[in-house]
């Protein structure tokens, strides 16, 4: 009896293509989403949801953000006077930047976060992540999570799709850090913001062409014709560091 009922979950599992580790991922992943979910509920401002999101760890799973803490809370709090409705990121990863965008997004907003499995830069989520992703959303909120190419011209299809005629109110540049990357990112992405919004991007601060690729030297470009502000520490830190465009 007992063997037959192990078989059958074997079989299914192997339809499903999910494994024991993946079964194992999801049992952590809700864990840390109610854990998350509790410690939220006690956060009343920006700083007490960045620190949240920068400490809250289990043994294989974290939320914590790519970013330099003082540079990304000083985003959110530009953010939280617009109360974006509509949100695109580029780059979800481990998911911490998505966190703390649907804390200062409106309640009945949309974010949208795009990244490409096991792309470069940061090398995406496994699928097991994706109920803890789905679980950032309060109030009305809706996360769409697209595991897909930004670039391929399908994608931008159907983030166009989701927008049905609306426009953008923030759109976070953090994907493909390559020069050609990050150009393509704004220029295919760039169009869908509404006047008036605002884009992001990261890694403006020249470091290890690892981590910032070709970045700083897009960056440095069209700071140039835009009305900017940069978001930077210390200009010697080496990486990192926000570039923001008022569209
Ligand atoms: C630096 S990480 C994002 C970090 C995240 N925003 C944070 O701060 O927590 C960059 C992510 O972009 C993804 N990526 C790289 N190239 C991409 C592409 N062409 N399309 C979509 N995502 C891409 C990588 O898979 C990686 O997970």
């Amino acid at each position: 009896m007992l063997r037959a009922l192990a078989s059958s979950v074997i079989n299914v599992l192997h339809r499903t293509l999910i494994g024991p580790r993946d079964i194992t991922g999801i049992v952590i992943a809700v864990i840390m989403a109610l854990k998350l979910k509790k410690a939220a509920l006690k956060c009343r401002t920006i700083e007490d949801f960045v620190n949240l999101a920068y400490s809250l760890r289990s043994t294989r799973l974290s939320v914590r953000p790519l970013q330099i803490k003082e540079e990304f809370s000083v985003l959110l709090k530009l953010l939280v006077r617009v109360r974006p409705k509509l949100i695109l990121e580029i780059g979800t990863a481990g998911g911490g930047t998505l966190f703390l965008l649907s804390r200062v997004a409106s309640s009945d907003a949309t974010l949208i976060s795009i990244d490409l499995p096991n792309g470069p830069f940061g090398g995406g989520y496994p699928k097991w992540k994706i109920p803890l992703y789905k679980s950032f959303v309060w109030g009305q909120q809706k996360i769409i999570l697209v595991e897909a190419d930004s670039h391929n011209p399908d994608t931008l299809e159907d983030i166009e799709k989701s927008l049905s005629d609306r426009k953008l109110d923030f759109l976070f540049v953090d994907g493909d850090h390559t020069y050609d990357g990050v150009k393509r990112d704004f220029e295919m992405y760039g169009r869908l913001v509404r006047p008036s919004s605002i884009i992001a991007f990261h890694d403006i601060v020249p470091g290890p062409p690892e981590n910032v690729g070709g970045v700083p030297e897009f960056w440095n470009e069209i700071k140039q014709n835009a009305d900017s502000v940069e978001i930077v520490e210390n200009w010697e830190q080496g990486g990192f560091g926000i570039g923001v465009v008022f569209v």
